[in-house]
């Protein structure tokens, strides 16, 4: 058996955006989500997701010997998030030349599903690093990024930029611009998150954006000034300025609102974390509900975000250098 693991990630700046080929930066946070795999005798996949906000959730099913799972089962999948874990486990049996490859996999994540920090990328790549190594494959970060991509792609209807995945795998701050990924340098950055309890279907957001993108010349422009706080971003992140980078993240999150990806709760954290003090505050993914992350060296922003309406629970994040891994 073969237990790996990846990180989750806020965006200091990009999300939505990155879709349409402006550049983005994510950054890798200390919250993993852990993937064992196990071979079985037989081509059967039986997955069971401890923590991925449906307790103890198990499905088993055959998807080789007649060519898909069966309908029940494949909706389940999608509905718990394990579509995520089918995609990774169809990548890890292509890059084994393994197609019926059978698995035992268990699922136990630290990061909210669909929250807005990456929990599908997180499973996704250290889903295919368990399951590329326990069939005696060993991928690099970056082939893992690639299939990781690949399996989002796959379920989310071909909506899906690489930031998360590359994220994810690689570990650290990094800077996407259509296929072009790199890690980059960044100061220590005083992350703080915000949680609503809640969650946004990504898909439908980022289709949201595009109906509204084509439709409106000014979502197309709020794109581009998307792109625009991102390059300032980078500069910013140079020089080390965490008060400039906070005053990018307010207006980044502006420019998400007017998109209409935001919500009341996502909003009311933004504003509770600015009047703490922060240096600046934005949601984080594809919004609708989730989180939010601002940056606050003191505790001020923690402290305020636990009395705000709408705010169910609120945490430090340390920037992860470590992408996908195995554990010991
Ligand atoms: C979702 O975490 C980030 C989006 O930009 C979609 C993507 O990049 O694939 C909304």
């Amino acid at each position: 058996m073969v237990v790996s693991s990846a990180p989750g990630k806020v965006y200091l700046f990009g999300e939505h955006a990155v879709v349409y080929g402006e550049p983005a930066v994510p950054c890798a946070i200390e919250r993993r989500a852990r993937v064992s795999a196990e071979a079985r005798d037989d081509d059967r996949i039986r997955v069971h997701a401890e923590d991925l906000s449906l307790n103890g959730f198990t499905v088993e099913y055959s998807d080789s010997s007649d060519g898909a799972p069966d309908v029940d089962a494949a909706e389940s999948l999608v509905q718990a998030g394990i579509g995520y874990i089918d995609a990774a486990v169809e990548q890890a049996r292509d890059a084994a030349g393994e197609p019926d490859a059978g698995f035992d996999i268990t699922v136990e994540s630290e990061i909210p599903l669909g929250a807005g920090l990456g929990s599908s990328a997180a499973v996704t790549t250290a889903g295919i690093d368990a399951g590329t190594r326990e069939l005696g494959v060993e991928l690099s970060a970056e082939e893992i990024a690639e299939r990781a991509y690949r399996a989002e792609l796959e379920v989310q209807n071909g909506e899906a930029s690489r930031a998360d995945t590359f994220c994810s795998a690689t570990g650290g701050a990094v800077r996407v611009e259509g296929d072009d990924c790199r890690g980059i340098d960044a100061p220590d950055l005083p992350f703080v998150i915000g949680f609503d309890g809640g969650a946004g279907d990504t898909g439908e957001l980022v289709a949201g954006v595009r109906a509204l993108r084509e439709e409106y010349d000014f979502a197309a422009d709020t794109v581009e000034g998307i792109g625009d706080i991102v390059r300032s971003g980078e500069r910013a992140l140079a020089a080390g300025d965490v008060e400039e980078l906070g005053d990018l993240m307010n207006f980044n999150h502006g420019l998400l609102e007017a998109l209409g990806v935001s919500s009341r709760s996502l909003d009311q954290m933004v504003w509770a974390a600015r009047d703490a003090g922060a240096y600046g505050a934005k949601l984080t993914g594809a919004g609708g509900g989730g989180c939010i992350v601002a940056l606050d060296p003191t505790e001020s922003t923690e402290t305020a975000l636990r009395y705000t309406p709408g705010c169910e629970d609120a945490f430090r994040a340390e920037l992860d250098t470590d992408g996908v891994r195995v554990e010991e």
